[in-house]
């Protein structure tokens, strides 16, 4: 009988075959932490399997948990904006989350995020090497605190080491940048300010190409 208790791990559900489609079957029905009852689906990465970018993001929002897609919602335009300003084509990138359902909490009808916690974002980690050995980027993109901790560890801090080539045999380049979340969550007069830095970071990973 399938589990209905979280296993503990993603690594329980991980096939063998390691194809980016037998790979997001197998996602679905994955129930390695408690965080697969509380979303409406597993949001699995998305892009060509031939990707030479891949972007890890925190884990699906509200409409991203709907539409079952990653970064489609407020940060996913974001996102796609500073991905075109710095000549990024999404569509050749592959992008994915460090944990592939959304955790939340009901305020009123609202459902807000909840930030994903060590425990969860270990037990869906194999989801993602999985993704990474299956696409073999050159450059490997972690955007914000989640997506970098959970590849290099929990000492690692975005802000002191952004827009750099850091130590990682993870891809031939790994560097990390601010979550496109971080921008919209500041004040709206530091904006243009954070959306221009972040474009110069994607500038930069271009350039690693
Ligand atoms: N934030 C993320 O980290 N990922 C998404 O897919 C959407 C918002
Ligand atoms: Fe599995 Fe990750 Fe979803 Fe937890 S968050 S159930 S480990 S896919």
């Amino acid at each position: 009988m399938a589990p209905t208790k979280a296993t503990g791990s993603a690594a329980d559900f991980v096939p063998e075959a390691s194809s980016l489609p037998a790979l997001r079957e197998a996602a679905a029905g994955c129930k390695g932490c408690a965080l697969w009852q509380l979303g409406t689906q597993t949001v699995f990465g998305e892009g060509p399997a031939s990707a030479e970018i891949m972007f890890v993001g925190e884990q699906p929002g509200d409409q991203e948990d709907r539409a079952g897609r990653p970064f489609v919602g407020p940060a996913g335009q974001l996102f796609d904006q500073a991905l075109a300003a710095a000549g990024i084509d999404r569509s050749e990138t592959y992008t994915t989350n460090a944990v592939k359902h959304f955790k939340w909490k009901a305020r009123g009808k609202r459902r807000i995020h909840q930030k994903p916690n060590w425990s969860e974002m270990t037990a869906c980690r194999p989801w993602l090497e999985a993704e990474l050995a299956a696409i073999g980027p050159r450059v490997l993109v972690l955007l914000g605190a989640t997506a970098a901790q959970c590849l290099l560890g929990r000492q690692f801090r975005v802000t002191q080491n952004r827009r750099r080539l850091l130590e990682s045999d993870l891809a031939e380049s790994v560097t990390a940048t601010i979550h496109p979340s971080a921008i919209l969550r500041g004040e709206p007069q530091q904006r243009e300010t954070e959306l221009a830095a972040f474009v110069d970071d994607l500038r930069f990973v271009k350039s690693l190409l």
